[in-house]
């Protein structure tokens, strides 16, 4: 198996063809992919009609799998399903139906399961049905964005610590959506702004809508800071959107990349994308 690289934009992002993720992928061809991964942050492989086995099969070269939280319709499992369709009658779901409520969190720019203690290495997302026109998934370079910042904010958010919870991003979008039990599950937890890859040492501005503060500092001025390094993260040049078709399987680095869901007319479409979430190895804070 032969594989072909095409860049998907000048500072990140790659498209690898010749894969068929529907076989079981050798050691050789697996090494290429990962070594794209820790290179570009964004991987696009066309044309996988992949079924859930065939999924956990090839994250899991990536490592171990996470299990999602329950809040996710598939909570308790190895895929976070992001859909509009009832996970046991296919039914569309009504729009003010709280798991389409819960699902508007990922409009806001994230990276994967920053509010777990060992934030999450990557995320697959495989494309089941994807509507005609919207739901495209938008990612924006976070090393870029590291290496866009004055010397002056580098020295300064060198040491910051952020506190991120899933309760602050899904606030966001309707303080009632989470119950307690849910919230409990995953209480809010600490994260470096800056994130280093330990493999090529390149260093990430590590923001995210799971992040609500910065620890020992007051709420609005640390909340003042996120605010500006989101945005400067996620200006257009450092971004990149992506419309999909049936069949893509995009591998994303949630230490290098944010990326956010864009709307679609979920009541006119049917979506169902499948993501699997390969954990982490360390926490980015140690005592
Ligand atoms: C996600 O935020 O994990 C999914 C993004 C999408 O559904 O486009």
């Amino acid at each position: 198996m032969t594989l072909t690289f095409r860049k998907l934009h000048p500072l990140f992002g790659v498209e690898i063809g010749g894969a068929d993720l529907t076989r079981p992928v050798d050691a050789v061809v697996f090494g290429e992919i990962r070594a794209a991964f820790e290179e570009h942050s964004v991987v696009l492989l066309r044309d996988q009609p992949i079924d859930d086995a065939q999924q956990v099969a090839f994250t899991r070269l990536f490592g171990p799998l996470e299990t999602t939280v329950s809040a996710n319709p598939a909570g308790g499992t190895a895929f976070a399903r992001q859909s509009n369709l009832d996970i046991n009658t296919g039914v569309v779901i009504p729009p003010e139906d709280r798991r389409m409520i819960y699902q508007k969190a990922n409009y806001f720019w994230h990276t994967d399961s920053s509010f777990k203690k060992v934030p999450a290495l990557c995320s697959l997302l495989s494309g089941r049905l994807c509507p005609p026109e919207g739901g495209d998934t938008e990612f924006a370079s976070l090393r870029a964005a590291y290496a866009g910042l004055s010397e002056a904010m580098k020295q300064k958010i060198e040491t910051l610590v952020a506190e991120h919870s899933l309760a602050y991003s899904r606030s966001l979008v309707d303080p009632t959506v989470l119950t307690e039990a849910q919230k409990a599950e995953v209480p809010p937890v600490q994260q470096r702004l800056v994130r280093v890859n330990p493999i090529n040492g390149r260093k990430a501005l590590y923001v995210s809508s799971h992040a609500s503060h910065i620890v020992d500092q007051p709420f609005a001025e640390g909340r003042a800071l996120l605010d500006e390094l989101t945005a400067h993260a996620t200006q257009p040049a450092f971004c990149w959107s992506h419309q999909w078709r049936q069949g893509d399987l995009i591998i994303w680095d949630n230490r290098a990349v944010l990326h956010r869901a864009t709307p679609y007319d979920a009541v006119k479409y049917k979506r169902l994308m499948q993501r699997t979430t390969v954990a982490g190895d360390a926490p980015t804070v140690t005592p």
